[in-house]
């Protein structure tokens, strides 16, 4: 065992889990190791980083825990269909088709809620015209399938099919996880708008019974966000990086908790490899 190794497992063995903090896994076992046992819940986690360090395969590791802890998901993807995110999660050991999955972009209303309420672009467009229509009245503006507010209005829905945010309502609303992959689309455009969007969303999203992900692109030129605003008002950061392969030649990802609020964690990076049947799999650097 290297001392990389051995201090990042002494530092989960030193640190005592806060009692009041809920915790919600990763789906990554070194990661919640990382952090006092997983993500404390409730939290807003910007998942940031270049093309191709590992996003989306860490929203399916978080989405699929929740699915493993029978959790309810929102899956929201912007950058692929969710046909191709079962497909890629498959490949990793993690088969989303053994749940049940309403998209929103059918008409069908299932009997009992479905484990995952899946949001693609054909989702957003069905909304965004049901926005635009109700707004023809009032002489109203037109919505895109990448407005801010087509995304929270798509989002509000799953939470009604979901049925478990009854508002004001008796009971322990469930816990829910939700996936943006990714929301910088949504003001790519305008980046801007980027702070303002970031805080309407969490405004209008966030519950206490919801933890989320929210992917955010790095443009790879400058290193910095599509408008640099979800990191202000997220609770916590997962920042993925690569090296510059024309020195290395080789991908070698990266992963660092940069920020967790409620809960002391690792503040190292790992190493992160990406493996068939298996994901993600982190190594103290
Ligand atoms: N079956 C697989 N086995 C090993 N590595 C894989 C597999 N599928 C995808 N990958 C790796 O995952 C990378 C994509 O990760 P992804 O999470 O989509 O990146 P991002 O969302 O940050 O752009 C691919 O470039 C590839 O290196
Ligand atoms: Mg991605």
């Amino acid at each position: 065992m290297s001392s990389a190794e051995s201090s990042s497992q002494e530092h989960a063995k030193r640190v005592k889990p806060r009692e009041d903090v809920v915790r919600i896994s990763t789906g990554v076992k070194e990661l919640d190791e990382a952090l006092e046992g997983g993500i404390p819940k409730g939290s807003w986690v910007a998942v940031t980083g270049e093309p191709g360090t590992g996003k989306s395969i860490l929203c399916m590791h978080f989405a699929w825990a929740g699915l493993e802890a029978g959790d309810p998901v929102v899956y929201v993807t912007t950058e692929a269909e969710f046909r191709d995110v079962v497909r890629q999660a498959r490949q990793l050991g993690m088969d989303f088709e053994t749940h049940s999955i309403l998209d929103i972009s059918s008409s069908w209303e299932p009997q009992k809620p479905p484990e995952i309420v899946v949001v693609d672009v054909f989702g957003l467009l069905k909304v965004a015209r049901q926005l635009s229509e109700e707004q023809e009245h009032e002489g109203g503006r037109r919505y895109a399938a990448l407005d801010v507010q087509t995304l929270v209005a798509a989002v509000r829905e799953a939470y009604r099919v979901l049925g478990v945010l009854r508002e004001g309502g008796r009971g322990v609303a469930r816990h829910v996880r939700l996936v943006v992959d990714s929301v910088s689309a949504f003001w790519a455009d305008k980046p801007a708008m980027a702070r303002k969007y970031s805080y309407d969303l969490k405004v209008s999203l966030h519950r206490e019974n919801v933890t989320a992900y929210l992917v955010s692109q790095y443009a790879m030129t400058t290193r910095s966000t599509f408008g640099f605003g979800l990191e202000h008002i997220a609770d916590g950061v997962f920042h993925l990086w690569m090296e510059d392969v024309e020195r290395t030649r080789e991908v070698v990802r990266y992963v660092i908790v940069k920020k967790m609020r409620m809960t002391d964690h690792y503040r190292k990076a790992f190493r992160l490899h990406i493996e068939p049947g298996r994901g993600v799999r982190l190594v103290p650097e």
